[in-house]
This record gives C-alpha cells, sequence and structure tokens, in this order.
C-alpha cells in the first residue's frame, strides 16, 4: 500500500481537489466538499509499466458473445417497459427517489414476481428489520419460499450469500446504509457509497446477477450517492410522485441495454404498486369541466402521451406593500412568473396586485415548456372568471414576445387527446395536422389564444380584469 494522503472529494460530481472549499471547482455546487484518506499507491495504477508491455487483443465486435446480455423480465409489465425487457444479468441498476415514495415496495415486488417463477432472488435489507420486510411482503400477498431475506449492513457478506444461493437477482436495500470495513468514513458518505457500489458492480459482473441497488434522494439532492454512483452502474433509475397521491411514475434516465424515453406508470394502493394503463382515469377523473382556472395540457412524458389538468387561481393580492404571492405545485415557479409578465405585457392582464397559484392536478410534475400554453389558458381563465370550453386540450411553449411555439410529438398529443374524448385543441400555429375526430385550432399570440378561449364558452363575471386582444 501507498503512502496515505488526504484529498477532498465533492459528493455531488465525485470530483478530487487537495485543498478543501466552500464550492467544488469541478461542478460548481457549494457545501459538497468532504475529506477523505487515499493511498497514492492506489492511485496509480500505471506506474512503471512502459509502452509494448501489454498483451491483450482485441477481438471482431461481430463476433462478441451475446447470449448474456438478453433481458430478463421482471413480470411487472409496467417496469419492463421502462427497461426494455427486464433486468440484464451482471448488470448494476440504481433506483432513485425520495424516501417513501415507494423504492422498496416496487423492488420486493419485483423480488416477489420473479421468485414465483421459481429463481432464487435475494433482498438485502440494510434499512429495516426482516420482521418489518416480512409485514410489508405479506401485505402484497403470500411469499414465494425462494425470496431470500439477508438483513445486513456489510457489503462483503454478500458475496458469499451469491456464491452459497447463485441468485437471478439482488436487491441492495439501500446503498447509503451499507458499508465495506475496508474503506473509511460513515455509511452513506460518498467514500463508502462509492467503495460499496464498486464492490457490487465487480461481483454482479464476477456471477453474472442482476443487482438493484435502492438509491435516497433529497429535494436540495444534498445526500451523497446517486450523483456519484451514475458513473458506475448501467441503469439509473428514479420514482417519482407526490406521497400525497396515488401516482408514480417511474422512468429510466441512463440505461446501457435499451431506450431511456420510457415512462412507467403506477398507482401506489392498499397491495403496493399497481400498474396503471388508463392515466386519464387518475388525472381526469375528479375535473369539474366547467370551472374557471381550468385547462387541460397534452403532456409528453417520454414517449407518453398524458391528459393534465393544469388549474389556476387568483386572489387580490393580501398587502400593499409586500409583493404579491406566486404559488407553483407541479409547475415549475420561475416558468408561472416569466408567464404571468408575459400575460402582462402582451394581452393586458393586469397581475400586479394579484396572488397567483397555479397547479398540475394529480401529483405530477409538468417540467416541458410545451405546458406553457395551458397554464396560460388557466390563468387568463382564473382570472377573467370565464370557464374554458370542456373539450379542449392545448400544448405550446409562450416566447418572451407572448408568441406560441412549435414542440414536439404534437401527432402523439392529438391523438391521446382524441382518443379520450376531447374534440378541440389549440396549438401552435405551425403545427401539422392531426388525426381526423380533432380540430386544430391554431393561435399565433398568447392574446389571440386569450380571446379564443375565453370568448368560446361560459359566462363572465365581472373581476375588474379585462382582456385588451
Ligand atoms: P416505501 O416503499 O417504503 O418507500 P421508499 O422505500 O421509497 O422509502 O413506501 C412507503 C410508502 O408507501 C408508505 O408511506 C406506505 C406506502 N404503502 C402503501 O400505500 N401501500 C402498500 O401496500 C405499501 C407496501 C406501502
Ligand atoms: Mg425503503
Amino acid at each position: 500500500m501507498g503512502r496515505l494522503r488526504s484529498v477532498h472529494r465533492c459528493g455531488s460530481c465525485g470530483a478530487a481537489t487537495a485543498r478543501w472549499a466552500g464550492r467544488c471547482p469541478a461542478c460548481g455546487e457549494w457545501n459538497t466538499l468532504a475529506e477523505e484518506v487515499v493511498s497514492e499507491g492506489a492511485q496509480a495504477p500505471f506506474r512503471g509499466s512502459g509502452i509494448g508491455e501489454g498483451t491483450a487483443l482485441p477481438v471482431p465486435l461481430c463476433s462478441v458473445d451475446l447470449s448474456g446480455a438478453a433481458p430478463r423480465p421482471t413480470g411487472l409489465a409496467e417496469l419492463d417497459r421502462v427497461l426494455g425487457g427486464g433486468f440484464v444479468p451482471g448488470s448494476v441498476s440504481l433506483l432513485g427517489g425520495e424516501p417513501g415514495v415507494g423504492k422498496s415496495t416496487l423492488l420486493l415486488q419485483v423480488l416477489r414476481s420473479v421468485a414465483e417463477t421459481g429463481s432464487v432472488v435475494v433482498l438485502v435489507s440494510a434499512e429495516e428489520s426482516s420482521a418489518q420486510v416480512r409485514l410489508r411482503a405479506e401485505r402484497l400477498g403470500p411469499v414465494p419460499p425462494t425470496l431470500l431475506l439477508l438483513e445486513e449492513t456489510d457489503v462483503r457478506a454478500v458475496a458469499g450469500t451469491v456464491e452459497a444461493t447463485t441468485p437471478a437477482l439482488v436487491v441492495v436495500d439501500s446503498i447509503q446504509a451499507v458499508a465495506d470495513p475496508n474503506t473509511a468514513g460513515l455509511p452513506g458518505g460518498v467514500p463508502q457509497v462509492r467503495a460499496c457500489a464498486e464492490y457490487l458492480v465487480r461481483l454482479a459482473k464476477r456471477h453474472e446477477v442482476a443487482f438493484v441497488l435502492v438509491g435516497h434522494v433529497t429535494k436540495d439532492g444534498a445526500l451523497a450517492g446517486p450523483r456519484v454512483l451514475e458513473h458506475l452502474v448501467d441503469t439509473v433509475m428514479t420514482v417519482e410522485g407526490d406521497r400525497h397521491h396515488a401516482l408514480r411514475l417511474v422512468r429510466a434516465t441512463k440505461h446501457r441495454f435499451g431506450p431511456t424515453g420510457e415512462l412507467g406508470l403506477f398507482a401506489m394502493g392498499d397491495a403496493g404498486l399497481a400498474a396503471v394503463t388508463d392515466p386519464h382515469r387518475l388525472l381526469l377523473g375528479d375535473r369539474r369541466p366547467g370551472t374557471p382556472g381550468s385547462a387541460v395540457l397534452a403532456a409528453m412524458e417520454g414517449q407518453r402521451a398524458l391528459l393534465v389538468e393544469i388549474q389556476a387561481l387568483w386572489a387580490p393580492a393580501s398587502s400593499d406593500s409586500a409583493p404579491p404571492r406566486r404559488s407553483a405545485q407541479g409547475v415549475d415557479a420561475g416558468r408561472l412568473a416569466l408567464l404571468l409578465a408575459v400575460l402582462e405585457q402582451h394581452a393586458g392582464m393586469v397581475l400586479g396586485r394579484t396572488d397567483v397559484f397555479a397547479s398540475a392536478v394529480g401529483g405530477i410534475r409538468v417540467t416541458e415548456p410545451a405546458a406553457d400554453l395551458a397554464l396560460v389558458l388557466a390563468v387568463a381563465s382564473a382570472v377573467t372568471q370565464t370557464a374554458l370550453a370542456p373539450d379542449v386540450v392545448a400544448f405550446g411553449e409562450v416566447g418572451l414576445g407572448g408568441e406560441i411555439r412549435r414542440v414536439p410529438q404534437a401527432e402523439r398529443r392529438l391523438s391521446e387527446a382524441a382518443r379520450i374524448g376531447f374534440r378541440r385543441a389549440f396549438v401552435p400555429l405551425s403545427c401539422p395536422d392531426g388525426p381526423p375526430g380533432i380540430e386544430l385550432l391554431r393561435v399565433e399570440s398568447v392574446a389571440e389564444a386569450a380571446a379564443l378561449a375565453l370568448a368560446d364558452v361560459g359566462a363572465r363575471s365581472g373581476t375588474g380584469h379585462r382582456l385588451s386582444a
């Protein structure tokens, strides 16, 4: 072993610097550097090897054996869709998400499903006790005997289990709770998380076993782990959703074996996560058509079109001195502020002394610019107290000049809207023709869109806000 020295490693990007600093010089994140002791010998694996010493020979790419690369289905169709078939033997996947979102539940269901085919699967539980895991598993149904449990926090103990049981799948819950006895630092810290993940990646490759690691992330991304881990693993998946709503979205943000645009939809219920095949029932089920402040967005999540209700509410600002309140849930707060400014400038709406609340309904987050037009229409509808027609959807990006800009995958959005029963769509001027059964209302500007949408239907109750267009 070489001489020991200390470096400062960034918990966000993994870069090492000699000196501590408040801000990581590599990625610019604040307060992410933590001290780590490294061996200099281990840092220089190539020292002393001159050119020409290597004996490894390349092979023709077309002759590489593919038999091990076939994904193995998990039996959960929504997850298999995200993974492009299932988990690949020898691969390591990371499943990230906020605490309580349903990571352990989803993976327990995967383990049960694979175990039901007769394969041995192992859950390494480092966070919950065996009894807790059994209670949760029994909530989901009878537990197959080939689902094995290892309550363990020492990552090196996993190797013995893998050798003794040759499982098809191993889940480690979570990577922040296991530790490598040969590495310094607390579990969950960057050195530990990295050492444990590197160890498990080697183990997975050596035994051709698919591993899934659970990784917690907090809202501000402060926890060391997933971002460092992303480089080490083959697949990064996330579970998203609002804990107070049933809908859960699973997607792959990195995937070495397949697509990354696919979205899996689940609903959290009494018996765990159930596949959602008709998301509009969950997302639009409680909509009250004809209510001011509501607009339906034809959104895209990956390759999947979703109809999402966008709601807005306004109230006179509570104080003359304080700035008016702007609250955004499930939509981007910065985007909302920008769109309100566009409405003032380009549609003649007076919003300066108005509190505005906007949200996407159903616990879903819409971040794509295509949501702009629906958000603008929801706000315009709220402040004029004029309901939009119940059969219209909208999508389009709003530019700073008030113009409505083209967005991708218009055909898919329109097809899904038509399938669910919407008959008209506010779309950008350049939008290509849609499927039969849905009329396109092509609009050039927010002023035109708001005027057209609000003149369409609904009773006006004077609010003091006017539209100039
Ligand atoms: P969990 O899988 O423990 O989340 P994570 O591992 O991401 O921290 O999910 C916990 C939440 O899910 C908890 O609030 C209870 C809820 N839940 C259900 O609603 N139904 C169920 O059948 C199960 C098992 C959990
Ligand atoms: Mg958990």
